[in-house]
């Protein structure tokens, strides 16, 4: 596990658009996968950057997005797929082809959606480098804390805290989707490398109960340690219970 504090913010996005960078680098063809939310929206600011600075091309670079809410069309300015044209793809030369967000309009007919999510993302040869956020909760992805965490994409109940956390994106907490479609703990698992960056010190709990040396469902994030290839990105707040 590579753990790496920075001060703040700021310097938590560098450091992580230079790893995805170096990623697409290293691999043209590399599939990334990516997380919404706040945490990465500096990243994203440094990668579209870059992209303008001619310093990387997403030209043949595929991704897979981590969730969706359920119940939210593609053009809301709170759903995932907005935030993620609004932040990274309106801004490169990324292949729309190459770009794969989970998306289900109702709960109807999830199992084949999330089949096939999943199908695709084997179909891609696996994510390369897999980009996280944490919640305050120590969810990842929405993989919520739970007695069993599920390994393939699937709909998920949000928990209170995460509807409470999300709500400051909203009019209100009413407005919050109550279900979410999520890639599981499998894929999230079989990325060659991950990336996990926190912010802030409401994270400071989650981040320290994921790197307790226990591994447990009830803090999803925890799972991590086990992974081989781990790069964690967290400014001081964020690591100051470790
Ligand atoms: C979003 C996602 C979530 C967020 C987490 C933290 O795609 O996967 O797990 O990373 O809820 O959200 P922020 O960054 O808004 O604190």
């Amino acid at each position: 596990m590579d753990l790496k504090v920075v001060e703040h913010y700021d310097e938590m996005s560098e450091v992580a658009a230079n790893l995805v960078a170096g990623t697409i680098k290293d691999k043209k063809d590399a599939v990334l996968g990516l997380a919404t939310g706040s945490t990465p929206e500096g990243m994203y600011a440094r990668m579209v950057e870059m992209y303008r600075r001619k310093l990387i091309d997403f030209s043949t670079v595929t991704t897979f997005n981590l969730d969706e809410y359920i119940g939210l069309e593609p053009d809301h300015p709170q759903s995932y797929h907005y935030y993620m044209n609004r932040n990274l793809f309106d801004h490169v030369n990324i292949d729309p082809e190459n770009i794969s967000i989970p998306y289900s309009g109702s709960d109807k007919g999830l199992e084949e959606t999330c089949r096939k999510f999943d199908e695709r993302i084997e179909q891609a040869g696996g994510i390369d480098l897999q980009v996280l956020g944490i919640g305050v909760n120590g969810h990842i992805g929405f993989n919520e804390p739970a007695r069993h965490l599920k390994a393939g994409t699937h709909l998920v109940e949000l928990a209170e805290e995460t509807i409470e956390a999300n709500s400051r994106f909203f009019q209100s907490k009413d407005e919050v989707p109550r279900k979410a479609i999520t890639m599981g703990m499998g894929s999230i698992m079989k990325a060659g490398k991950v990336l996990l960056m926190a912010s802030g010190i409401n994270k400071a709990e989650a981040v320290r109960d994921s790197l307790s040396g226990l591994v447990s469902t009830k803090t999803p994030a925890s799972l991590l340690q086990l992974h081989r290839d781990i790069v964690i990105v967290i400014d001081r707040e964020a690591a100051s219970l470790l």
